[in-house]
């Protein structure tokens, strides 16, 4: 390929605006792609903190209101499906780009990084993602802890019925720790893209082509129980009362999902940072996030 014509489609496809690579974001429950007070706002400072760079906010179904109500009930797998091609179809993702994921838009990327051979994802950052699920109903806490232990029992009853699996994001990755081998079995999709059925050879070696897994954690968490989940770790199977970290895990010290070897290789890092669920100072994301992995 002759020089210019290679440096005009660089220039193309990467926009005029930066060299930054180009950012790809994933909302969580019940937000979109785009509304002013959330993303939108946050795509226009993280635009401002690069000086212009290519962002391309994930919206699931034709407007934003239906992208609301498909965080609530599109099948994820389908929603990664639609998600690889317009990905992979967007001529400014072709270098490769970086993710960003807010809550279940965290391990939602991650399955398409899994799952989507046609794109080049490099770093993946997750803000308080459950990779391991969840027990337990957001805000909770605020309640006697045997009125949520109770509740969550009385879910896990209902969340692995096929149907409840088939129209219900979040029963998805309800992760029941006292019945293990359920969750295992009948979990739709985090039992799928975690290798907990059987070992995708697949699944391990593109989730290993990224450059870096940053996890971030919110401290003060009151979405997502338990809050170990944001990096990896879970309940200790059998109960629901102690937790374990990622390295303690099965997961990793059988390395079914290739997890161990990133960590060896520290691709894996583990943030926290003080705050409810997604809250976070700018300038903490810029010192933490923009500086070391977006630049
Ligand atoms: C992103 O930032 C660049 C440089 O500051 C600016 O020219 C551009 O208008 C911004 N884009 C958006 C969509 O805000
Ligand atoms: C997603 O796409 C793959 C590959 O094209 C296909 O095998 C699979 O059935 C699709 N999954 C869903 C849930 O549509
Ligand atoms: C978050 O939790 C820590 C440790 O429990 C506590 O010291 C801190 O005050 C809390 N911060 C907020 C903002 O609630």
């Amino acid at each position: 390929m002759n020089t210019l014509y290679f440096f005009l489609l660089v220039v193309l496809s990467n926009g005029v605006l930066s060299e930054n690579t180009p950012i790809v974001l994933w909302h969580g429950m019940g937000d979109s792609c785009c509304f002013s007070f959330s993303l939108g706002a946050f795509q226009k400072k993280l635009n401002e903190s690069l000086g212009g760079v290519y962002i391309y906010s994930i919206q699931i179904g034709d407007n934003i209101i239906e992208d609301v109500e498909n965080s609530f009930f599109k099948y994820p797998l389908d929603q990664l499906n639609e998600t690889c091609e317009t990905l992979s179809a967007d001529p400014a993702l072709v270098n490769g780009f970086n993710a960003i994921g807010f809550s279940q838009g965290g391990q939602f990327l991650r399955g398409l990084v899994q799952r989507c051979p046609t794109i080049k994802m490099k770093n993946l950052i997750t803000l308080g993602a459950q990779h391991q699920g969840v027990y337990g109903l957001p805000r909770c806490g605020a309640l006697p802890f045997e009125i949520c232990n109770s509740l969550r029992k009385i879910l896990s009853q209902f969340a692995y019925n096929r149907y409840v699996q088939d129209i219900l994001v979040q029963a998805t990755y309800w992760h029941d720790p006292i019945n293990e081998e359920t969750y295992k079995h009948e979990s739709a999709y985090l039992g799928e893209i975690n290798n907990e059925r059987n070992i995708n050879q697949d699944y391990i070696e593109r989730l290993q082509s990224l450059e870096n897994l940053v996890m971030v954690k919110f401290i003060n968490d009151t979405m997502v129980q338990p809050v170990e989940s944001e990096w990896f770790g879970f309940y200790k199977p059998g109960q629901a009362l102690e937790t374990e970290t990622l390295q303690q895990s099965s997961l990793y010290t059988d390395d079914r999902l290739g997890l161990k070897k990133m960590d060896e290789e520290s691709k894996l890092h583990f943030l926290e940072v003080e705050g409810d669920h997604l809250r976070f100072p700018w300038i903490w994301f810029e010192e933490n996030i923009i500086e070391k992995f977006l630049k």
